[in-house]
């Protein structure tokens, strides 16, 4: 991520829950998770790692499913966002702990801390990593890949979810005036597929998760959101085997 990117979501970090399309969209992506997931006997074992969590609309409902969440983001007015969340008194979140950084190490020291007991294992290893709408943004995806693969358990899975490229009106995901840190309009279903493989993972899948309406500009640039257009969603799936 470029130093520009990081400095757009953290402008857009106060205001990023008001919008009613992003609320939806991370709802489906919890239930198009938990619906892949086993039942609630295994994943409330689970260590959850969000990359790229934002102000943690995925991390929080994931945290009652789960032993913990380690919630990551390269903003630090997102991770502002949902810290202010965490220590909200009305708050009954106890295991997700939230830090800003620009993970591209599976060994990042950010990351070796237990959200639940405060102590630090090194080195400290998932059984689920998720994204969300964040792919889209990466510059290099074999990397980021790469770094969940690294944080990964052997066994462990990743399940990330992002709008999908379905042609030219992929494009109108974003109005003109945000297309900054925009590395792809969406994600294509056999890139990514190949990619997971690439990096090691089995059992690959990418397939559709969801849809959602999304208002889109009239015009290109016209800065008039009306049209509603219907975005597919895919859900990337890989398992990290186990050691051999
Ligand atoms: C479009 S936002 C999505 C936020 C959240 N997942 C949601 O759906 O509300 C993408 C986020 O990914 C973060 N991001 C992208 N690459 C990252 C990386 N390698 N490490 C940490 N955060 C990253 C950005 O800072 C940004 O806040």
């Amino acid at each position: 991520m470029t130093s520009a990117n990081v400095d757009r979501f953290n402008s857009e970090a106060a205001a990023w829950d008001s919008n009613p399309t992003v609320l939806q969209a991370s709802h489906l992506a919890h239930q198009a998770i938990l619906a892949r997931l086993p039942g609630s006997e295994m994943t409330c074992t689970y260590d959850v790692l969000d990359l790229g969590c934002g102000t943690g609309l995925l991390s929080l409902p994931m945290a009652s499913n789960v032993r913990s969440v380690t919630a990551v983001d390269a903003a630090e007015g997102m991770v502002a966002a949902l810290n202010m969340k965490l220590s909200d008194p009305s708050c009954k979140v106890s295991n997700v702990r939230a830090v800003t950084v620009l993970l591209e190490h599976p060994d990042d020291p950010a990351i070796q801390t237990d959200p639940v007991t405060g102590t630090s294992e090194k080195p400290r290893r998932f059984d689920l990593v998720v994204s969300h709408l964040v792919l889209h943004h990466i510059p290099d995806l074999q990397a980021v890949l790469r770094t969940m693969f690294g944080c990964l358990k052997p066994g462990g899975r990743a399940m990330l979810t992002d709008f999908e490229d379905f042609g030219p009106e992929a494009r109108k995901f974003h109005p003109e005036h945000k297309m900054e840190g925009v590395e792809r309009h969406g994600i294509k279903r056999t890139e990514m597929e190949q990619l997971l493989k690439d990096v090691g993972f089995e059992d690959v899948k990418v397939e559709r998760a969801f849809e959602l309406d999304k208002a889109v500009e009239t015009q290109p640039g016209s800065g008039e959101l009306e049209d509603t257009l219907r975005f597919p969603f895919v859900i990337c799936y890989g398992l990290k085997p186990e050691a051999k």
